[in-house]
């Protein structure tokens, strides 16, 4: 049997539903429109796609968003000038500085520089070491979203095998923490590019998540008969979005799948949205 298909499209819309609906309510409150301050350096095209579509869906939940453009050649203490700036700025409940940043400047120094209470993207050591001891302020948006989905599709993940494809800060790393909490109470295990054998890891895995950014990498051989796969990859490939995964070949063997376009990537502007209004939420008390 085909696996079937975990639409996030459809479940990201409910979660955005209940946040429009939280954001009415604490503006009607508080007078207070929680604000997500964007900003964008240099014209990667995937990059400005992604603050777009996070601006629009700010906007649709009633929450207030305004983007930072800054050009390529933007130097070190320009970027963390404006980063002070809204730190300091009290109409502005939540930073994000979207990644990656031109090659010349220091992604970690600019995003330790964003307070913890407006992080957002849940990227500050503070806000990593909160989670890691699970007690979240603020969970990244792509792994939370990840998480919420399997929620979402009544997926159990304790006692089961999740085995994580990749170890980035952005979405590995947090990823195998939120599985391995308690509550959630996966057993995991992590593989990276130094990962000897990584067939016969994946090929154990109950829940497989694949995000190391090659497309394609994990093909239908890789995956257990009845698994449930997250695809995190989004790659452009001859114009065409493709996920971490051969598709076609993982529907054949998986119980369920995400898609991409339309998994996970919806998930991770809802999380988005949602730890703005937190941090408006806390910022206002
Ligand atoms: N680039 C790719 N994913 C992300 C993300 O979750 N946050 C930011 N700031 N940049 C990204």
């Amino acid at each position: 049997m085909p696996a079937s298909i975990i639409d996030g499209r459809k479940i990201s819309a409910a979660v955005r539903e209940q946040i429009s609906k939280d954001t009415a309510d604490f503006v009607a409150a508080t007078g207070v429109t929680p604000h997500l301050a964007a900003v964008l350096v240099g014209d990667d095209p995937a990059s400005q796609v992604y603050v777009r579509n996070k601006e629009r869906a700010c906007e649709k939940c009633g929450l207030k968003s305004t983007l930072h453009r800054l050009p390529s050649e933007t130097t070190q203490q320009q970027l963390a000038e404006l980063v002070q700036q809204l730190n300091a700025d009290e109409s502005v409940h939540g930073i994000l500085v979207q990644l990656p940043l031109p090659e010349h400047l220091d992604a970690t120094q600019i995003l330790d520089a964003i307070i913890p209470a407006k992080d957002v993207d849940g990227f500050h050591p503070e806000n990593v070491g909160l989670m890691s001891q699970g007690r979240p302020r603020f969970l990244p948006c792509t792994p939370h979203g990840v998480m919420k989905m399997l929620e979402h599709e009544g997926i159990k993940t304790s006692g089961r095998h999740a085995v994580v494809i990749g170890r980035s800060d952005i979405v590995g790393k947090p990823m195998a923490a939120l599985l391995v909490q308690k509550g959630a109470d996966a057993t995991v295990t992590i593989c990276h590019s130094r990962t000897s054998d990584i067939s016969a890891i994946a090929r154990q895995a109950d829940i497989l998540v694949a995000a190391v950014g090659i497309p394609e990498f994990v093909k239908g051989d890789m995956i257990k008969p009845g698994a449930v796969v997250i695809d995190v990859g989004i790659n452009r490939v001859d114009d065409k979005l493709v996920g971490d995964v051969d598709y076609s070949a993982a529907c054949e063997v998986a119980s369920a799948i995400t898609p991409v376009p339309g998994g996970v990537g919806p998930m991770t502007i809802a999380m988005l949205l949602q730890n703005t209004l937190h941090a408006a939420k806390h910022q206002a008390s």
